[in-house]
């Protein structure tokens, strides 16, 4: 039931929750779990054990560091272009294995946030003085579209930690293909994929005893209360995990325990519960070789190496543009 609900909106997160609230079933993007709270509450989920996703591409960077980097190389040098770079934890190895092979490269972190390419500009000066790193601040493929303006020596894209895995498999191919369009034939591009596996070690990656993930998908209403002038009853939300071996589908809810009415008096709306009434939060995709290919055919690519962790719960492919 919605009441009075608000025509125009004073961000996308206003809009979208609006149309997710107003919805049956509910829904909320992921996307907006990341303001600093929500940034921090996944650095922890990446030091826990049960996350394995983490360590598997750490291990594969490690492992294959040198076919990776041979598959990088070229004569005239590239640039190596990454979205969504982080902390640069894991682009490291490589980056460090770069430096000591004498390769020409120079290294081009995307971000929209200004502070996370700041942080990392200062730690890849400190740690690896010899790489050329040239933060570029906008939105993914803006930028990627200018830097395939500009120049015209090999470009490697790379993307790291499954993030696709986040999109729907039509909003994942809208990705692919926004990239490959930004590829000219010998462009690369290298992505890591989170691999369909026992599904109890997925569950449990994404169910953890301490409740970190839970507080994370709850930074959804957290931030909802203090953006939107919201009164969500946090704690009488349950986060509930399920993931479906066949489509490979790891999805998470926030579940009512009771029957309830939230205001989200900026948005003019009043939403209500009915007792373990669900809101859809996040869906992390698992994939296998097969759904790889196929997501890379229908976005122009194609897969040419891929490289793995020992116990085959991750990998990164190599591809490049048919
Ligand atoms: C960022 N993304 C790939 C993570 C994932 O595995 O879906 C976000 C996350 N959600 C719960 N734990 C981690």
């Amino acid at each position: 039931m919605t009441t009075k609900r608000k025509i125009t909106y004073a961000s996308n997160f206003e809009k979208d929750t609006a149309e997710g609230l107003s919805s049956f079933p509910k829904y909320l993007s992921s996307k907006y779990i990341y303001d600093k709270k929500g940034d921090k509450l996944f650095q922890d989920i990446m030091e826990m054990p049960s996350y394995y996703l983490t360590g598997a591409e750490f291990e594969i960077l490690e492992t294959h560091k040198e076919a990776i980097s041979e598959a990088f190389t070229s004569p005239s040098g590239f640039d190596l272009i990454e979205l969504g770079a982080g902390d640069g934890k894991k682009t490291k190895i490589l980056l460090r294995h770069l430096v000591s092979r004498d390769d020409d490269f120079c290294y081009l972190p995307i971000d929209i946030s200004h502070n996370v390419l700041e942080g990392l500009e200062k730690s890849v000066q400190e740690e690896l003085p010899k790489v050329d790193i040239k933060p570029q601040q906008g939105s993914y493929f803006d930028v990627l579209e200018s830097v395939a303006d500009y120049n015209s020596r090999k470009k490697v894209i790379m993307v790291l930690g499954s993030n696709i895995g986040n999109l729907l498999h039509p909003q994942a191919i809208d990705f692919l293909t926004n990239i490959q369009e930004a590829m000219s034939q010998k462009d690369l591009l290298f992505m890591g994929f989170d691999q369909k596996k026992n599904p109890q070690t997925i569950l449990d990656a994404y169910n953890d005893p301490e409740g970190i993930t839970a507080a994370f998908n709850k930074n959804l209403l957290h931030r909802i209360n203090d953006e939107m002038d919201a009164n969500f009853d946090v704690d009488s939300f349950k986060h509930w995990e399920v993931y479906n071996p066949e489509s490979g589908t790891a999805k998470s809810y926030l579940v009512s325990t009771k029957e309830q009415s939230v205001s989200i008096n900026s948005l003019g709306l009043t939403i209500h519960f009915t007792p373990w009434e669900s809101i859809h939060t996040e869906i992390s995709q698992k994939y296998d070789d097969t759904i790889v290919e196929w997501l890379s055919g229908e976005s122009g690519l194609q897969i040419i190496d891929q490289f793995t962790d020992k116990n085959s719960y991750y990998k990164n492919y190599v591809f490049t543009k048919r």
